[in-house]
């Protein structure tokens, strides 16, 4: 008895080795509500009306069962092919995750083992790295290029032909540098690398990107996913609905590693209130490109050292450092993302946009912060 009970005090289960070495993925992620919030890229103003009408319409006997999917797969289908897309999308070359970060975290553990390279730039979207190391993948870096920012497509062709990596991902419009990468480009390096899943996340596509959607044929293509999602243009990232459209091989794998339930009833009910009133998520992008061209001629105008390209966010350096900066607009009633430590990028401020007038008080609070 004496040993048994000291056999289970000295040796409590172990996880797996990369488990033990990694980093969770980290942010300042709470305490959030009552600020005006451009830290996370998210909408500013919230769902369409429509969204909230079909959540409090949700009958009781919905919510104590299990979700049903049925019908999603073609609703999300018949949005996407009703944009500028060459060839048409199939509802079994679509699937539904919890938020964009389920589907990467699906990919990465259908696709790769231990040792395996994942290729990607630098700097990006901060869950790709936590993702390959929970497989125990190998990370390779490739930074974007000079004072803008460019894709490195030479650097990332030549890896690609030299390293033969499991996965390349690229971030299209990139997190946080908004760097814009030519789809045509991407389609050609995926065809290039038939031994890679190249798998392309465009989350802030519709802010001034370029849709592999729109080039792709997937009944062709075999290693390429786009990723999509309702969070940041609809409003809904509380409800955590995402999608992935490939090739039907590619998505029946990544199919097996998710659970029957991951997405629950409230972000169905939400995401296909919210896919008919489209007109709401264009007028929103629409408010939000006001609002850019908005901030741009201010930073412009007062010699602010920025960078601001695609996606609903840009890059702002301010003569203070970013930590004191970041205080004085908390103090103001006002987040944006401190980028303290991340390579490329160290002293400067990420900042979302939201609509013109919200631009207007970041930018007094700013002026105010007396670092411009
Ligand atoms: C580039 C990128 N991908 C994915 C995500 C997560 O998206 P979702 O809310 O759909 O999980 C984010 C969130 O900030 C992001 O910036």
């Amino acid at each position: 008895m004496e040993s048994f009970k000291k056999r289970i005090v000295s040796s409590p289960p172990k996880p797996r080795e990369e488990i033990e070495e990694m980093n969770a993925y980290s942010a300042p992620l709470e305490g959030r509500r009552n600020f005006l919030r451009l830290d996370f890229n998210e909408n500013t103003i919230g769902p369409s009306p429509k969204v909230l009408d079909a959540i409090h319409k949700i009958p009781p006997n919905q919510i104590s069962i299990y979700p049903e999917y049925s019908g999603l797969r073609e609703a999300i289908t018949r949005n996407l092919n009703s944009s500028t897309i060459q060839n048409k999308l199939q509802a079994d070359q679509i699937e539904l995750f919890n938020g964009v970060d389920g589907a990467i975290h699906a990919i990465f553990h259908a696709y790769a083992s231990k040792g395996d390279l994942l290729l990607t730039t630098v700097p990006t979207f901060g869950y790709y790295n936590p993702c390959a190391k929970m497989q125990g993948m190998k990370i390779l870096e490739v930074p974007y290029e000079g004072p803008s920012f460019d894709f490195p497509l030479n650097a990332i062709k030549e890896s690609l032909i030299r390293n033969h990596p499991k996965i390349l991902i690229i971030c299209n419009p990139n997190n946080p540098t908004g760097t814009r990468t030519s789809a045509k480009k991407i389609l050609e390096l995926a065809k290039a690398s038939p031994q890679t899943l190249v798998v392309i996340d465009e989350l802030y596509e519709a802010f001034l990107g370029d849709s592999l959607l729109s080039v792709v044929n997937f009944s062709k293509t075999s290693n390429l996913v786009v990723l999509r999602s309702l969070s940041k243009t609809s409003g809904l990232a509380g409800l955590r609905i995402g999608f992935g459209i490939s090739n039907q091989e590619v998505i029946h794998r990544i199919k097996k590693v998710t659970g029957p339930y991951d997405i629950n009833s409230f972000a169905v009910a939400a995401a296909f209130a919210s896919l008919e009133d489209q007109e709401y998520t264009d007028n929103y992008v629409q408010e939000v490109l006001k609002a850019r061209t908005w901030i741009q001629q201010k930073l412009l105008n007062h010699g602010v050292k920025h960078h601001i390209d695609g996606g609903n966010y840009f890059l702002l350096w301010p003569k203070k450092s970013s930590t004191e900066v970041e205080s004085s607009l908390k103090a103001k009633g006002i987040l944006i993302r401190n980028m303290k430590n991340k390579p490329f990028i160290e002293g400067s401020l990420r900042v979302s946009i939201g609509t013109t007038a919200q631009m207007k008080q970041f930018w007094e609070a700013l002026k105010k912060s007396d670092s411009i």
